[in-house]
């Protein structure tokens, strides 16, 4: 009896003798259900060919032999669909590995699936702060960061994304700073059309920025409000006049089109939420960002998390549309022993990037011909090559950001965090060009 993860290998050796007949139907989707069981669709035409239906009836058993529980009784176990193309258009599915013509569509129970890579068509380049494990210093590097672009002149927008244990507004607002309103309000306003109330308040200019202007969008205002009735409600899709379904992400990219549109600021930074969660798919995968830091503490629960996520990308064919905004950022590099902490950090990070998204370069090939990518291990442009933030005592023992960055010394965030800062600007310039 198979259990889940043998599903889809499972599959591949079942369909394999049968590719030929699975060419002649194409497509044949694979359709795993919400509880994990699977059902096959196919067009409506080969209900009545005899010979097809044989082969399907085959298909059926085997599935149902192999999977057992997670699959269904064979004589339940095949669909019609009148025009299974126009089926198909409204799915969003990957190929099943091995097998030309058979598309897997898997149904989860939350929206997030990682895998709807958006394109970068963001007018604003759009950098994401994300670590799999929380409290590696994520968003203190994203306020110092944006306090240094701001330093520069430059106009940034920050959002708080973080919103099941937002912070990042703290660092960056002082009390009496706050606006109004922030994210969450915005996302359930928008469920009944008053999105328009709070626009324009949910934005506040952090008075750390002198130069420049840092825009700070929090994700709620001074004073929370029933913060978790809304907070239940955001992930609410929303179903237009016509209606069209727009899942919260589709409505969250909707916010931060408006909001650069209204502040026209030169870059925006999104402080997303940690761990393969909801709300990070949706920043990763959705927000057309051109630049995604992974901050990394070296340890087998930050690699092993990244590799699951950069497995996924590789399993339901996407990893080409992601892999080239990717960039490792070593997190909290310790003062003592940094040298080797840092060569350990380099080698681990190497070996994911190779296993999981370098493409294997053909002997005698430099990196870049012919469209492969690949880096070597030791090139500091590589995305696997960690962008450093230093661990220092006076971050450590905060009790307030704010009166931190407040008081800031110019000299201290370019040693701790000037690789970081000096890269988010590197790719800021190469976006603003490309856009
Ligand atoms: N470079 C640093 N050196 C030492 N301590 C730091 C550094 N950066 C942040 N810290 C401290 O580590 C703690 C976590 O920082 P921060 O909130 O920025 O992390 P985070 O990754 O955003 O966490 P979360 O996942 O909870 O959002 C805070 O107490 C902060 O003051
Ligand atoms: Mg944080």
């Amino acid at each position: 009896m198979s259990t889940f993860d043998e599903i889809l290998p499972d599959l591949t050796k079942i369909f394999n003798p049968f590719q030929e007949d699975v060419t002649k139907m194409k497509p044949v989707l694979v359709n795993r259900d919400l509880n994990g069981r699977v059902r096959l669709i196919v067009d409506e035409k080969w209900e009545e060919n005899e010979h097809q239906h044989i082969v399907l009836d085959e298909m059926a058993s085997k599935i149902n032999e192999e999977l057992g529980s997670h699959a269904y009784p064979a004589k339940q176990a095949v669909l019609f669909e009148p025009d299974i193309d126009d089926f198909l258009k409204r799915e969003s599915c990957f190929q099943l590995e091995g097998i030309s013509d058979v598309f897997v569509i898997d149904r989860l129970a939350v929206e997030g699936n990682w895998s709807r890579i958006s394109d970068l068509t963001a007018s604003v380049p759009r950098t994401v702060f994300f670590s799999i494990k929380g409290g590696v210093g994520r968003s203190t590097a994203l306020a110092a960061t944006a306090w240094a672009l701001a330093e520069q002149g430059k106009k940034v927008l920050v959002l708080d994304l973080d919103l099941e244990s937002p912070g990042l507004s703290s660092a960056l607002l002082p009390e009496d700073r706050r606006p109004f309103y922030g994210i969450t309000d915005w996302l359930v306003e928008d469920l009944v059309n008053n999105g328009d109330v709070v626009f324009e308040n949910m934005v506040a200019t952090s008075a750390l920025s002198h130069n420049g202007e840092i825009l700070v969008v929090p994700a709620h205002g001074a004073n929370p409000g029933e913060y978790i009735a809304k907070l239940g409600r955001v992930w609410m899709p929303k179903i237009d006049s016509d209606g069209k379904r727009h899942s919260w992400s589709d409505r969250l990219r909707r916010l931060l089109d408006a909001l650069e549109a209204r502040w026209q600021p030169d870059v925006t930074l999104i402080d997303s939420r940690a761990g393969i969660d909801e709300v990070a798919s949706a920043c990763i995968t959705e927000l057309s960002a051109s630049t995604i830091l992974l901050f990394a503490i070296d340890g087998d629960q930050t690699w092993s998390g990244y590799r699951v996520l950069f497995q996924h990308w590789n399993r339901t064919g996407v990893v080409r549309d992601i892999r080239e905004r990717l960039q490792i950022v070593g997190a909290m590099i310790p003062e003592v022993g940094t040298e080797e902490y840092v060569d350990g950090l380099l080698e681990r990070a190497w070996d994911i990037f190779s296993e999981e998204l370098y493409d294997e370069v053909p002997a005698g090939k430099i990196s870049g011909e012919d469209s492969v990518w690949s880096y070597d291990q030791f090139d500091q442009s590589a995305p696997h090559y960690p962008w450093e933030v230093k661990w220092h005592r006076s971050f450590a023992v905060l009790k307030s950001l704010h009166g931190r960055l407040k008081d800031i010394d110019p000299e201290m965030v370019k040693v701790l965090f000037g690789p970081l800062i000096a890269g988010v600007e590197l790719s800021i310039e190469i976006d603003g060009g490309s856009q």
